[in-house]
């Protein structure tokens, strides 16, 4: 598979970086810009005649594709949005308490400080995979509201057993409200229980231009929750009507999952599995044959993303080494030291991993070189 020319990248740069901020494909651009333009030909005409039904027909296509159901699932405008609608719906409060683990996103680390600050007691559990779900049903008691926790952790490319922790905690009245930032396009959703809340990203892995985040609640919620900004619409009976408009805004972004979800079935027609898979085996065989680089702790990875553990290096350092070398890798520091992750995506060629893993190899050669020399 070679869809690289379904993107509009810049040629000369090697994008390994999809798990960051994806790529939208060509075909959903276009739909997006006719949009655009024919809202701004007329946009009283645009507003009372066709953003609504679009929307809807949009917001079906999202639903039926990734099996939501129909009343249950609103685009917001990206997962964090979705992870604090969800925190404002739960309305916790001083003494409340809130289970999370230590491999979550920076804007969740933050959403739980301030929860704190507001008196919720925040649990923070070792996140490795290993026992991980032990630890956070161990950590919940009495006062437990919430537990919040990744679907696929970032750096780590690590997939956590969602469906054991829902299926354990079905019942106690504890919701799980699920970081699914990785999840949309590229593995199934875990299972909606009674409960379970799904912050999900269409625009890492579905292909929907960024600014199209998409929130799933629990049957027993939907007639509740609100959009954090209230508009005219805030009131209304169902979900998807209270979602559908939060004041004057760039819209276009909900508008094109059709095309979004075509663009998915034609891509996993021609064998984007395959494609995963061939490329990411072939990405982790080259990084393991770095010298340094090594293995991560045993868990499930997702299957567009490679993680792996590197030398002593400084992260930061190395990625502006790398971009300025015109190679896009996500790299960070963790619980298990600097770690590199490459993504696949439809348009990752055989020659772009390989070219990436070279430039990588150049760099890491050059820091030890510079740390023999101090
Ligand atoms: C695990 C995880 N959670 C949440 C997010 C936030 O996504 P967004 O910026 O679309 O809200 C990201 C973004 O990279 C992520 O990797």
């Amino acid at each position: 598979m070679d869809r690289r020319d379904d993107y509009p990248l810049v040629p000369g740069k090697t994008f390994l970086n999809h798990g960051s901020f994806g790529a939208t494909p060509l075909p959903v651009l276009r739909a997006a810009r006719a949009l655009r333009i024919e809202a701004e030909q007329d946009y009283p005409a645009f507003y009372y005649d066709r953003v609504f039904p679009v929307l809807e027909g949009s917001r079906r296509a999202v639903c039926d594709h990734l099996g939501i159901p129909m009343g249950r699932g609103v685009f917001v405008r990206n997962s964090t949005t979705a992870m604090q609608t969800v925190v404002d719906h739960l309305a916790l409060r001083e003494g409340e308490h809130v289970v999370t683990t230590s491999r979550e996103y920076e804007a969740t680390v933050v959403l739980m400080r301030l929860l704190e600050q507001r008196g919720v007691v925040v649990d923070t559990v070792d996140g490795r995979h290993e026992g991980l779900v032990e630890r956070i049903l161990d950590a919940c008691g009495p006062r437990t509201r919430a537990v919040v926790v990744s679907h696929v952790t970032s750096p780590w490319s690590q997939v956590n057993d969602v469906d054991a922790l829902t299926a354990a905690l079905e019942g106690r009245g504890v919701a799980t409200v699920v970081d699914a930032a990785h999840t949309a396009g590229q593995i199934p959703l875990p299972v909606m229980r009674p409960g379970v809340y799904l912050c999900l990203t269409l625009h890492k892995w579905l292909h929907l231009p960024k600014g199209s985040g998409f929130l799933v609640v629990p049957d027993e919620e939907a007639d509740d929750v609100r959009p954090v900004v209230t508009s005219w619409y805030a009131e209304a009976e169902t979900m998807p009507r209270r979602f559908s408009w939060a004041g004057t805004d760039d819209v276009i972004a909900h508008l094109v999952g059709v095309e979004a979800v075509a663009y998915q079935h034609e891509v996993l027609a021609q064998g984007l599995l395959t494609h995963w898979r061939v490329l990411t085996a072939r990405a982790e065989e080259g990084l393991l044959a770095i010298p340094g680089v090594s293995t991560l702790a045993r868990a499930p990875r997702s299957p567009a993303m490679v993680s792996v553990q590197l030398p002593d290096v400084d992260p930061e350092a190395m990625l502006r080494e790398l971009h300025g070398r015109g190679v896009d890798l996500w790299c960070g520091l963790t619980d298990e030291g600097p770690v590199l992750r490459l993504s696949v995506a439809p348009y990752t060629t055989a020659a772009d991993v390989d070219h990436g893993i070279g430039v990588l190899e150049q760099v890491l050669a050059g820091a030890r070189r510079a740390v023999a020399a101090r």
